[in-house]
């Protein structure tokens, strides 16, 4: 009913040749494996036209890593999700716990970056996730119903075209991963949360991914849950082989 989807988040890695050169590795090697999932490889605005020109998209989609939350004009430095959309991507991930840290993205931009994504056709993978201190106090469930409760304004039929991504901050690059108890425990929460308000249907029907620290190791176990369906990777994205072996995990 929904889809399981690995996606990668490269970050502020690779120089031009390198993404380029790293596309085309996982595009042939997505090609020529056995997969179970739908496989996106989010990539620097500045790759998105090389690496569009080198992948399959029947083999593996293209995203961005943000988009602004303006239409168009004098916002220097900022690209716009129409922008996004003409280089041929068709995702972007959105609230990444590291703009909501680093750059003080804040629930309201990101429902209007949300709304932007959606108006321009592309689709969000739209990130929410606790940190440590949350985790710890015990308020991690609220924290993250906060963050998903912040779309709550879209219609059902826009959120239906939402990708989910939990991403516990204590787990991202430091190699300590949720267990997949906690992760599955996260993901029903979160789509307990979307039935209250959108009914069983829509929350059925959304793919929630897990991310942090998820590797060739550890990513059948966080798949094997109900509720996780599927990983957005950060470190062991920037190798066609280990994310070979998390997309393998699905088989
Ligand atoms: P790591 O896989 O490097 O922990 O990063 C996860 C992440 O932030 C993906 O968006």
């Amino acid at each position: 009913m929904r889809k399981n989807i690995v996606a990668g988040n490269w970050k502020m890695n690779t120089t031009l040749d390198e993404g380029v050169e790293l596309a085309n590795e996982i595009n042939a090697k997505v090609k020529e494996t056995a997969h179970n999932c739908d496989v996106i490889i989010c990539v620097p605005f500045t790759h998105l036209t090389s690496v569009n020109a080198m992948i399959e998209p029947d083999v593996v989609a293209l995203g961005a890593e943000n988009c602004s939350e303006h239409d168009k004009g004098a916002y220097t430095g900022e690209v716009s999700a129409a922008m996004v959309k003409s280089t041929g991507a068709t995702h972007v991930i959105l609230g990444h716990s590291e703009r909501r840290q680093y750059f003080g993205e804040n629930n309201e931009q990101l429902l209007a970056k949300t709304r932007q994504a959606l108006a321009n056709g592309l689709t969000p993978i739209f990130c929410v996730g606790e940190v440590l201190e949350d985790r710890e106090n015990g308020s991690y469930n609220d924290v993250v119903q906060a963050q998903v409760e912040a779309l709550f304004q879209l219609s059902k039929e826009d959120f239906e075209k939402l990708i989910i991504a939990y991403e516990p901050v204590w787990a991202i690059g430091t190699g300590k991963t949720a267990t997949a108890e906690q992760a599955q425990d996260m993901h029903a929460h979160i789509r307990k949360v979307i039935a209250e308000k959108y009914g069983k249907e829509t929350a059925d029907s959304t793919s929630i991914l897990y991310g942090g620290s998820c590797k060739p190791e550890n990513a059948r176990e966080l798949f094997s849950k109900p509720d996780v369906d599927g990983g957005l990777i950060g470190g062991a994205a920037l190798k066609a082989d280990s994310f070979l072996g998390i997309i393998e995990a699905f088989n």
